[in-house]
């Protein structure tokens, strides 16, 4: 197909999923802007081959797609939403081939954030960020990762079902932690959210998209969740990104930076909403926040340790196996009798993870 002076050309990994039906929302409103040449998933072959017959792009389906569809299409945008550590691979070819990426997968930056933003430097791609924090503050710098002047970035938190009680957080079942007050998600995200572990990588992901070290990142509890984030700069003043929840906001941004497109979404009614509040977390009571300071001060393949440590803990929490607070516990054991890993390749990245599932999996947390 010929290509059209200044149509983006998009490859869209996880296209059957949130995410992507965002993403296609976005295309379906802007197809003078945009256009989609592949669409990958999983599993969902029939919905993914209807995209690709609605956008006249290539399917990709299976475990190995979302590296196919970036190997056999040239594009300028790869737009990563596909689940967990599967993203890393497709990320990095995507770079190598020189596409910018549109991130939604948090846990590339988590795991191997050193390693691909040394490609993309090295590459000369730019990140763009999908996730609605770092959207706001990416919205905050003008549409420039490297924004000049920045003294902080503050991320904002719902803060979860347990902000306040109980006090003892060890008797929390699953059902309540499954629980959240605000949005309805999957398990996995569902108690990184009730433990804020999500919001710790969610200042993973800030600290390598920016590059702004992670000792100059806050989290402010936002219950409303109206305020996305914010960024406060060298001279004092700080900017916020404020809209209704609604991540096609974020993706068309992500697609269209520095231009803002324009869309027939509702904007905000501040007079209806009344009050906005924030207060700072307690790191007592949600200890992983701490834990991922730690991490990420560790260097190498640390976070990729506690992104398996999480992993594995959630799951035994989930089967019943440990209890709510040794989430944390299996994490911070296993940072701290985790050898050090140099970050050098994505093998290193998936050996420390091996190294963490195997030493949790054989009792690690209890000795
Ligand atoms: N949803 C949100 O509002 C939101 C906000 C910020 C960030 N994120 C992040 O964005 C990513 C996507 O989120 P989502 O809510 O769109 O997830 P989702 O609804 O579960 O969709 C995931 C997509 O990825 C595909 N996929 C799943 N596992 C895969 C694997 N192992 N290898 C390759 N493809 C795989 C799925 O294909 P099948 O349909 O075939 O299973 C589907 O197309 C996640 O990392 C999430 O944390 C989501």
């Amino acid at each position: 197909m010929a290509r059209d002076a200044g149509m983006k050309r998009i490859i869209l990994l996880g296209a059957t999923g949130s995410i992507g039906a965002s993403t296609l929302d976005v295309v379906r409103t802007h197809r003078d802007e945009f256009r989609i040449v592949a669409a990958s998933a999983l599993r969902s072959r029939a919905r993914c081959e209807a995209i690709a017959a609605e956008f006249g792009a290539r399917a990709y389906i299976g475990e190995n797609a979302a590296l196919r569809a970036v190997e056999e299409n040239d594009a300028d945008i790869c737009l990563v939403a596909t689940v967990g550590a599967s993203g890393i691979a497709p990320t990095l070819a995507a770079i190598a081939k020189g596409m910018d990426i549109a991130l939604a997968t948090k846990e590339v930056m988590v795991m191997a954030g050193e390693l691909a933003t040394r490609k993309a430097r090295e590459r000369g791609v730019r990140f763009l960020p999908v996730d609605s924090e770092h959207s706001a503050i990416f919205q905050c710098m003008g549409g420039d990762v490297h924004a000049q002047g920045v003294a902080r970035l503050i991320l904002t938190a719902s803060g979860g079902p347990f902000i306040d009680s109980p006090a003892d957080l060890s008797r929390v079942s699953v059902a309540e932690a499954l629980n959240h007050p605000r949005w309805k998600m999957g398990p996995k995200v569902t108690i990184d959210s009730s433990t804020m572990m999500n919001k710790g990588f969610e200042v993973l992901e800030a600290r390598w998209l920016f590059d702004v070290d992670t000792s100059r990142i806050d989290v402010v509890v936002h219950p409303e969740s109206i305020v996305h984030s914010l960024v406060t700069f060298a001279d004092g003043a700080t900017l916020a990104q404020l809209s209704p929840p609604d991540m096609r906001v974020a993706i068309q941004y992500a697609l269209s930076a520095p231009r803002r497109l324009a869309s027939e979404r509702e904007s905000l009614d501040l007079a209806s909403l009344g009050a906005l509040t924030f207060r700072r977390p307690d790191e007592t009571r949600f200890p992983c926040l701490r834990l991922v300071k730690e991490a990420a001060a560790r260097g190498g393949c640390a976070t990729a340790v506690l992104a398996a440590a999480d992993e594995w803990a959630v799951a035994a929490f989930l089967d019943g196996r440990i209890a709510y607070t040794d989430i944390a516990r299996c994490v911070e054991r296993s940072l701290e009798a985790a050898p050090h890993f140099a970050c050098e390749s994505v093998d290193a990245v998936f050996e420390a993870a091996r190294w963490t599932t195997a030493f949790l999996s054989t009792g690690g947390q209890a000795r």
